[in-house]
């Protein structure tokens, strides 16, 4: 998966974005990147997704 690919595609919010929202404010809550960056704030369907970024960016 390419960073600059759009993830959630309700809110035009890319990998690179989220990751960078979970490094900068140090983020480890599925909630929290929804509340900082917007993602998964829509239909949901980019959830599975998110968890995974999360997951990724805090191992
Ligand atoms: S694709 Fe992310 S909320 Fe719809």
């Amino acid at each position: 998966m390419t960073d600059d690919r759009v993830v959630c595609n309700c809110m035009g919010v890319t990998k690179s974005e989220i990751i960078e929202a979970i490094v900068q404010n140090d983020l480890f809550m599925l909630e929290e990147v929804r509340e900082q960056t917007g993602a998964g704030t829509g239909c949901h369907s980019c959830i599975g997704e998110l968890e995974a970024i999360l997951k990724e960016a805090t191992d």
